[in-house]
């Protein structure tokens, strides 16, 4: 058995300790807002936030994360749109949407840690994939929702 609070709920995985956190939170846990793209820990679909950090779930197992306070995307806007959801709408940023959920979960950590990001900044730390290639105003978006 495996435990950790995800999205502010205790929860107990009766799975193998290696799987992969993203498969939990998303088969076990029907939390299927954060994505699976390439399951090697490139496309960054699959970022959730653990214990303040942005982190690829597809690369850590549940037993990595056992302790942690893990929130997804549906833990981040439970009651309300983020500022960054808001950002991105007011700046018609989202195109598909599919690798949207881990981008906002990269930019919340970032803003955490870095609450006035420079573009640079901000290209650092958003490595998520975007096949629609939204970059130039995912970072204009992320340095306005900031202010
Ligand atoms: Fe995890 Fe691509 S699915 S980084």
């Amino acid at each position: 058995m495996t435990r950790f609070t995800v999205n502010n709920q205790s929860v107990e995985y009766l799975l193998d300790p290696e799987t992969p956190l993203l498969w939990a939170l998303r088969d076990a846990s029907n939390l299927t807002g954060t994505k699976y793209g390439c399951g090697t820990g490139h496309c960054g679909a699959c970022t959730v936030d653990v214990d303040g950090r942005a982190v690829r779930s597809c690369r850590m197992t549940i037993a990595e994360a056992e302790g942690t306070y893990v929130t997804t995307i549906e833990g981040l806007s439970r009651e309300r749109a983020h500022p960054l959801q808001l950002a991105l709408l007011a700046d018609n940023v989202v195109q598909c949407g599919f690798c949207i959920p881990g981008i906002v979960m990269a930019a919340q950590a970032l803003l955490r840690r870095n609450a006035d990001p420079d573009e640079d900044a901000i290209r650092a730390a958003i490595t998520n994939l975007c096949r629609c290639g939204i970059y130039p105003r995912l970072v204009e978006a992320i340095g306005r929702a900031a202010r």
